[in-house]
């Protein structure tokens, strides 16, 4: 199949492409590079520097590549952000995700895959959240992807655009190739590696008063790479005629901040120096996903769900590209087709 990628050179979205064309489909990466990496994507993928704002670029790249399907990961991301700046978040995520879909249906592209977040939830009723879990997000990002989620119920009903919104919980950990590089970084993750590796003094633990067994926020880490695999499961999905359908994508297990400092420490063989700092504004408690439906109806089951296992593809990678990829070895991207 041809797959058009919008948004393909950011994290998520490079890691897919990697499986994708592993995977033998024909790759078209759609990306502004505004917060994306043109190292991330390899030569051999086609790659396009484009706006979703930009519908003349847009039809020209799905007509041009004769694109069969779109993955959309091109949006903002940061809850802190999207609360200073709402109405960037209300335009890129709603929006010009309007706007691509258009470009769809006139382009007659009617099968699509969302990125979609745990923070549609909000602060959960119950844990494990499953699917059907209420909806109040907390803060701009949250109601832009849930609003986005809503639009494309309708967009399936009135159109027939048949779409599979994915719901991650914490995506990290890194591939051979592709890793989290963020600026400003804000995830947990790359930061207490960050300390372990020099780069940072400590890391401030937003909260230490939480209702959780170390008072601690608790998340569901979910590896990069799986979260690609459940991307190419949906695919499939959709290319056999699945309905319009919403899955969760977490491993289903909760670790506080202060584990996931422990682990880092066991990984790295590093102190990382930790300074309590005030809750960070919007965040919840609690967040642990039940993934049920997509492992029995999709067939997803992630393959690397350690949390260490998980910490220890991201320090490799971290510690081959101390930079980012500003850092990566020139050979790196052509390495990936072999
Ligand atoms: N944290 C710290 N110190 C830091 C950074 C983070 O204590 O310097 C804490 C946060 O308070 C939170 C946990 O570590 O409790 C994880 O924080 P992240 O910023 O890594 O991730 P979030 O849970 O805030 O958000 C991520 C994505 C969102 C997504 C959410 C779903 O960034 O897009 O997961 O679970 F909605």
């Amino acid at each position: 199949m041809s797959i058009l990628v919008a948004g393909g050179a950011g994290y998520i979205g490079s890691v897919t492409v990697e499986r994708l064309s592993r995977a033998g489909h024909k790759v078209v990466v759609y990306d502004n590079l505004s917060r994306g990496h043109r190292e991330a994507v390899p030569n051999q993928v086609t790659f396009v520097q484009g706006d979703i704002a930009d519908s003349a670029t847009l039809e020209k790249a799905l007509r041009e590549h004769k694109v069969d399907a779109v993955m959309h990961f091109c949006a903002h991301s940061q809850v802190g952000e999207s609360v200073k700046e709402p109405f960037m978040y209300y335009q890129n995520n709603v929006q010009n995700g309007i706007n691509l879909l258009g470009a769809m249906l006139r382009c007659d592209v009617k099968q699509f895959i969302f990125s979609s977040t745990a923070a549609v939830f909000g602060e959960p009723d119950a844990i494990p959240i499953t699917e059907e879990t209420a909806q109040h997000p907390t803060n701009p990002y949250g109601r832009t992807k849930w609003m986005f989620e809503q639009i494309l119920r309708d967009c399936s009903d009135a159109h027939g655009l048949r779409s599979i919104s994915l719901r991650y919980f914490n995506a990290c950990g890194a591939t051979e190739l592709c890793g989290e590089d963020h600026t400003p970084e804000t995830h947990l993750i790359p930061i207490v590696l960050d300390v372990a590796a020099g780069k940072r003094e400590s890391l401030g633990i937003f909260g230490r008063d939480y209702p959780t067994q170390d008072g601690t926020c608790i998340r569901d880490y979910v590896h990069v790479s799986d979260l690609a695999d459940a991307h190419i499961k949906a695919l499939e999905a959709l290319g056999k005629g699945a309905a319009t359908n919403i899955y969760n994508l977490g491993n289903g297990q909760g670790f506080s901040v202060l584990e996931v400092v422990q682990a880092a420490e066991e990984v790295t063989s590093r102190k990382i120096p930790c300074i309590n700092s005030p809750r960070r504004a919007g965040d919840p408690a609690r967040l642990v996903a039940s993934s049920d439906r997509i492992r029995e109806e999709l067939h997803w089951n992630p393959q690397i769900a350690d949390l260490r296992r998980i910490i220890e593809t991201a320090w490799k990678w971290k510690l081959e590209h101390p930079n980012g990829y500003g850092s990566a070895p020139a050979a790196a991207k052509d390495r990936f087709a072999s």
